[in-house]
């Protein structure tokens, strides 16, 4: 018997249960025992067939990340492979939670695999930046076909158990799973059949239009097509030279920098959704069933869905019939298009409206746990609002704001009880997008807050605690990196310039493609508004408002910063105009802004303010912003985030940067303070994460 692994027996099968809270990690410790177990099953005269399973959770979810700095252990993941390709008797492996990674791997290499119904398997190496490296690319081209392990690796997605079977990942799903592997274990034992994934030949087909759209998603992302040129090697190159092809190719990976940003964004997405312990407990969320959504608009209508989605009772509330009704049809068109894609049958269609009332009574969000307001941006509008809510609902109810950028403060202050008032700041479209942005004003109650925290996980949002400031952490920080690319225009470039510098960089939209498709006229109000009240050192850039002086609008309009014809953009002399009009009204004369001057200028914009916003305390840690910048501003993730950049790059190279901008561009462009001390320390924002818990 060891710690991590004990073999149980079932007359004269040996199951091998793995038990390594809380995923099952293949951690070296873990492979050592396995590695172990395996050859004492094999030698085992009186075993005649092994079933490989896990406790707790969930099968064995992968590698054990923690451990991909340490130096290279004794026993590899591709050693129990080939452990379980000299077996002598059949190895059944038992799928139950998440089979990943690693783990999918060993499963692979055994003879059968059952599943279990709410089972899923993978191989989202990719999303680490790295390839299987224990044979995963082989082998899933012999199970599955070169074109559909192409996708699994490409991708990294979790494939459900009907469809791994329809695919030939696994042989079976049994809701009995232990029993199931047990029976086919012995089944194969009598019949003296079963046979070896590594043995079969995968039929060849032409990989190039697949390899094509793999390495146009990746964005710059190395691993997706490290990974699918590796299925490629399963229809060359023997089993072997390609095994050792993979490993070369894992081992060049996981010393790079992307995995090494991929990995601290794994590790920086669970920390942002965990909430620090208070006097030394960790806050209880409350309960929350029922949740009132105020307002049916694209917003409002997004976040229904998503709750319903996530199966909570929702009320959805707006003033008139008219307008519920146009929230309905917001609704039933995003359920509609699922359905229309075959990605949602007609049933769960039924199931998830059934979940949604549309009303216009208020009073009908009495009995609610949650309201989440997503009206009008005014804060005359919200204010009102939370006084009618505080006087409607129980004063355990929590009250949420989807404001993007309004005093959450100033609502708390309608309401009994400010301490259950936070905001909810959905991205749009809130069913798509998976940012989450958890508001803590002054008073919020730390349940509060996990309140806030639970809802995210259970409705598959990734959640950032910020606090209160125009713009929270991503509006803030989007703000200046949206300015300095408007100085690049005065300098001397051109908006398509600019986006295409931007989309080498790894965004999927350069920022005047985004405002096209998202309208012009957002904000214009508020720009109207604030031009009076501009301090006149503040560098300002007019374009945009001459763009919308020209009834120009963006794609609704057919033409923004681009003309807009048959689903393309053409760059419009016009708008060259207006951008040469706005160098010469300044005195600037035009020179070419190279990509990488506009690359720069970007990530440090977000660099210093993102230290500013530490300095105030609205992020907890430097990993907060770059999960932010990553889930909600299309920032690739391959790169870490903003904050992990600067670090990979040098803080003092970032702040030379601030510092150019600051003598050219003036006022509100000063380097943070922190920035300045962590350079004079030497320190990084690795550094304040650790510091941050
Ligand atoms: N290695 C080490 N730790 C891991 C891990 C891994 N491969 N996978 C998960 N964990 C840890 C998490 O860090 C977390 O720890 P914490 O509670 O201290 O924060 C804990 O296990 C639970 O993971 P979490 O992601 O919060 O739970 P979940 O139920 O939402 O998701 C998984 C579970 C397995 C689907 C998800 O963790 C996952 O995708 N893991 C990575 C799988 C992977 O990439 N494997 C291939 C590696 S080569």
């Amino acid at each position: 018997m060891t710690s991590l692994v004990r073999i149980e027996r079932h007359g004269d099968i040996a199951l091998i249960e793995i038990d390594r809270p809380p995923v099952n990690a293949l951690s070296a410790a873990l492979r050592r025992e396995l590695l172990a177990a395996l050859r004492e099953t094999n030698a085992a005269a009186d075993v005649r067939a092994v079933v490989l399973a896990c406790a707790g959770r969930t099968f064995i979810a992968g590698a054990d990340i923690t451990e991909f700095d340490a130096p290279a252990a004794d026993v590899r993941t591709a050693d129990l492979c080939d452990a379980l390709d000299a077996f002598q008797k059949p190895v059944v492996a038992a799928l139950h939670g998440t089979a990943l990674g690693g783990g999918f791997e060993v499963a692979m290499a055994c003879h059968a695999r059952v599943i279990a119904p709410e089972g899923r398997v993978g191989l989202p190496e990719s999303r680490i930046g790295l390839i299987p490296g224990a044979g995963g690319t082989q082998r899933a081209p012999r199970l599955a076909g070169a074109l559909a392990a192409l996708d699994m690796v490409a991708t990294g997605r979790h494939i459900a158990a009907a469809e791994a079977t329809s695919l030939g990942l696994v042989d079976e799903v049994a809701t009995d799973l232990r029993a199931a592997a047990i029976g086919r274990a012995r089944a194969m034992a009598d019949s003296g059949q079963f046979a070896r994934a590594r043995d079969r030949t995968v039929p060849a087909i032409d990989l190039a239009q697949a390899m094509a759209g793999v390495a146009k998603r990746a964005r710059g992302a190395r691993a997706p097509i490290a990974a699918a040129e590796a299925v490629g090697w399963s229809m060359t190159l023997p089993f072997d030279e390609a095994c050792a092809r993979e490993r070369a190719t894992f081992a060049e990976l996981v010393g790079g920098a992307q995995s090494r940003a991929l990995r601290h964004m794994f590790h920086a997405e669970r920390v942002a959704a965990r909430l620090a312990p208070v006097d030394g407990h960790v806050p209880n969320p409350w309960p929350v069933r029922h949740v009132g959504v105020v307002g049916g608009g694209t917003m409002g209508a997004g976040i229904a869905v998503t709750l319903a989605d996530a199966g909570l009772d929702v009320v959805l509330m707006e003033v008139s019939a008219a307008a519920i009704q146009a929230a309905e049809g917001r609704v039933r068109a995003v359920y509609d298009r699922h359905v229309a894609s075959g990605r949602m049958s007609e049933a769960t269609r039924g199931e998830r409206l059934a979940r949604i009332r549309f009303v216009t009574d208020l009073a009908t969000l009495a009995d609610s746990d949650l309201v989440i307001e997503a009206v009008i941006e005014e804060l005359a509008v919200k204010q009102a609002l939370f006084a009618q809510l505080s006087g409607l609902v129980r004063r355990d109810c929590v009250l949420a704001s989807n404001t993007s950028r309004l005093d959450v403060n100033l609502l708390a202050d309608q309401v009994d009880a400010p301490e259950r008032v936070l905001g909810l700041h959905f991205f749009s479209p809130a069913h798509v997008m998976r940012l989450l942005e958890i508001v803590r004003a002054d008073r919020t109650l730390p349940e509060v807050l996990a309140t806030g925290l639970a809802l995210a996980k259970r409705i598959g949002k990734q959640p950032v605690v910020a606090g209160v400031c125009n713009g929270f952490i991503g509006n803030r920080i989007l703000a200046m990196w949206r300015r300095q690319c408007d100085f690049a225009l005065e300098d001397g470039a051109l908006p398509q310039e600019v986006d295409a510098a931007i989309e080498a960089y790894g965004f999927a939209m350069g920022p005047y493609a985004v405002a096209d498709l998202a309208g012009l006229d957002l904000g214009l109000a508020t720009r109207r508004a604030a031009a009076g009240s501009r301090d006149p050192r503040i560098r300002h850039v007019p374009i945009v408002d001459w763009i919308c002086d020209l009834g120009r609008y963006g794609q609704k309009t057919k033409a923004g910063w681009y003309r807009h014809e048959g689903g393309q953009r053409l760059v419009d002399p016009v708008v060259t105009a207006l951008v040469e009009r706005a160098s010469a009204e300044r005195g600037i004369t035009r020179r070419p802004v190279a990509a990488a001057e506009i690359q720069a200028r970007v990530h440090a914009a977000m660099v210093n303010e993102g230290a500013k916003i530490l300095a105030e305390g609205i992020a907890h840690r430097p990993s907060d912003i770059d999960v932010v910048l990553v889930h909600g501003y299309g920032y690739p993730a391959w790169r870490g985030g903003p904050m992990h950049e600067a670090d990979e790059l040098g803080l003092d190279v970032v702040l030379a940067t601030v510092e150019r901008m600051h003598a050219a561009d003036g006022l509100g462009w000063e380097p943070a303070p922190l920035l300045r001390e962590m350079v004079a320390a030497g320190r990084t924002f690795a550094d304040l994460n650790r510091a941050g818990g």
